[in-house]
């Protein structure tokens, strides 16, 4: 969603804020400006359009054109008027010197713009951030922040701000609640951002700003008060993402680049967590009396992250014998949950700042849940915000459909399974030294399949014109269908759907025909002559089957399907791990063969931090 970058200090600023947004192009947009203090003229100049970063940047010449060491940055995704250059972000109050851009909802934007209008301000957008700029020059009696404190006791909603006035170009003010924002530091000089990435050139420095926080950014550092406007000491920690990370390195895309990185993502993540035989945590723990006491498990969580939820349930369940339920960040508040001091929440996420996801966390906080999250981004707002964290340790993700972030979050939440049962004792030693050593082969076989992409684009090219694929699976598998179907559809706009198998008959079979594509998931062997059955139920109906099954299983598969994926065996705990490889590669040519703008599909956002 809407990225932020601000610079103040000793060099050009328009360079380095346009390059700070390229940086977070990948989280979605659909507009971008800067705002930069003109010493010359004493004014703001701003400068906004619609499309592409690249639209402005050429119109700037890469920010050449500004002669200012002072400025504020925004991509912008939609949410209040539609996509265009009066829309975008800086907006500016009706004198044009004061300039805001905005990351998030300001939920009563339409009473405060009613008050203003009455007092005679002129609006020219339809966003719900004019009314902040409007709002902040309205109380502005010369001093800035007095202005923008009394601005935040009006505002409701969620937001992260980066502000500047033509009155005190010698600082940016930065504000944050319910919307991520960094403060990063530098001998350049100081800097905001949305996230890490936008500053990883100039700095590693950063802190990380805490809901009601307000800060004041000036060449030669960086003051931080709360709520309350006392001055509050901020923690300044060094990120170790390299820049390269973040960068495509020669790959034609972003999520190719991920797909592939995904066996060293899941060494990463898993290898320190085996020593000597054992599952060892040493960033978490849960008391023996908690656990003990544990009556229900919820996994919270959106979109692939969800679908994470959907195998683990599987795995916890069978592992642990503890009932868990899984449930949608977005439902999460609505469904009156059943938690208490007895349940563990298990909340997942790459970005960390999902909104819906957040709010889901702060609901099961209130009701005396123990949270443990699962999360990708060190310092997000999720991380902070739980008892505990577990980091997946993936690296940046920077195309929107994930991949090593899915992975290492299943790698680790199975991890997680054997770990609570073996403190149970609800797993045999056996049992629990073979999950163990698949957990070791899972890079090696993660790498073979990846070796054989060729033939998976083979695969892709037969059946990339299909307007409708259906996925079906049970079990591991069905839970296996969600994630392979939101991959196709997010990045390559076919319509899909995920079905567990036996539903077919209940109603979907009706929407097979001749040529029906239907992708059969058949890696779970314990249901494999199950999933053979429904191969020759929609075959029956004129169905093309594209399964995907293991290399056991493979021969059997082959007699009845017409085209056929083979993952190596493994144990089942790590089927999904190994299955969702190959899915991702499908929906990944796919998209190649039908031209889409595959690291930034339509509509979509790497960060949803709005309802
Ligand atoms: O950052 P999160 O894991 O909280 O994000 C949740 C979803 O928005 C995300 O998984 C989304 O579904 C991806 N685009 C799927 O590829």
């Amino acid at each position: 969603m809407c990225g932020i970058v601000g610079f103040i200090g000793n060099e050009q600023a328009a360079p380095i804020l346009l390059e700070g947004l390229s940086r977070l192009e990948y989280r979605g947009y659909d507009s971008a400006g800067v705002a930069v203090f003109d010493g010359e003229t004493g004014t703001l100049a701003v400068h906004k359009a619609k499309g592409r970063l690249q639209v402005l940047s050429d119109q700037l010449h890469g920010g050449a054109d500004l002669n200012s060491t002072v400025g504020v940055g925004h991509t912008r995704w939609a949410t209040h008027g539609a996509p265009s250059d009066v829309n975008s972000h800086p907006q500016v109050s009706r004198s044009g010197r004061i300039a805001v851009v905005h990351n998030g909802i300001i939920e009563n934007y339409a009473e405060l713009k009613a008050f203003l209008v009455a007092q005679g301000v002129p609006f020219t957008s339809e966003t719900d951030t004019e009314v902040v700029a409007q709002l902040i020059e309205y109380f502005y009696e010369g001093d800035l922040l007095a202005a923008v404190s009394r601005v935040l006791h009006r505002i409701e909603g969620a937001y992260a701000l980066g502000i500047l006035c033509a009155d005190c170009p010698e600082q940016i003010i930065a504000v944050r609640k319910d919307g991520p924002l960094i403060l990063g530091y530098s001998q350049e000089g100081s800097f905001i951002a949305s996230d890490v990435t936008a500053i990883l050139r100039h700095t590693r420095q950063v802190s990380y700003m805490e809901d009601g926080e307000v800060a004041v950014l000036t060449r030669d550092g960086i003051r931080c008060y709360n709520r309350l406007m006392q001055p509050v000491e901020k923690e300044i920690v060094t990120v170790d993402w390299e820049i390269n990370d973040a960068e495509k390195g020669g790959y034609e895309h972003f999520m190719f680049k991920e797909i592939m990185e995904q066996p060293d993502a899941i060494r990463r993540c898993i290898s320190p967590r085996i020593r000597e035989g054992e599952v060892v945590f040493e960033d978490f723990s849960l008391s023996e009396n908690f656990i003990k006491a544990m009556r229900r498990i919820y996994i919270v969580a959106c979109g692939s992250s969800y679908h994470v939820g959907m195998v683990g349930k599987y795995h916890l369940e069978r592992l642990t014998r503890i009932p868990v339920e899984v449930a949608l960040g977005s439902e999460f508040r609505y469904m009156d949950p059943i938690v208490d001091e007895n349940t563990l929440v298990i909340v997942i996420s790459q970005s960390g700042e999902t909104l819906d996801t957040m709010a889901a966390l702060r609901e099961a906080r209130r009701l005396g849940g123990h949270i443990l999250s699962i999360v990708n981004v060190v310092g997000s707002s999720i991380a902070r915000e739980s008892d505990q964290v577990l980091y997946t340790w993936a690296g940046p993700e920077i195309a929107v459909a994930t991949t090593k972030a899915y992975s290492t979050q299943l790698a680790l939440l199975s991890l997680l399974s054997l770990w609570l049962a073996r403190q149970l004792n609800t797993v045999p030693e056996k049992d629990y030294r073979a999950m163990l050593s698949a957990f070791q082969e899972l890079p090696g076989k993660m790498e073979e399949v990846l070796s054989h992409r060729d033939s998976i684009q083979y695969f892709a090219a037969q059946y990339f014109n299909h307007n409708s694929i259906f996925f079906i699976g049970r079990n591991l598998d069905y839970a296996l269908g969600l994630e392979g179907s939101l991959k196709l559809k997010e990045i390559s706009y076919i319509h899909s759907e995920a079905y567990a198998s036996g539903e077919l008959k209940h109603g979907t079979i009706s929407l097979i025909e001749d040529g029906t594509l239907v992708v059969a998931l058949g890696t779970y062997g314990t249901l494999f002559a199950k999933a053979m059955s429904n191969v020759v139920e929609v075959k029956a109906r004129g169905a093309d089957v594209l399964a995907l099954t293991t290399a056991n299983h493979r021969e059997e598969m082959s007699h009845t399907a017409d085209a056929v994926m083979v993952i190596p065996d493994i144990h089942d705990l790590l089927l999904p791990s190994l299955g969702v490889v190959p899915l991702q590669l499908f929906a990944y040519y796919v998209a190649l063969m039908r031209g889409c703008d595959i690291d930034k599909p339509r509509n979509l956002a790497k960060s949803v931090t709005v309802e």
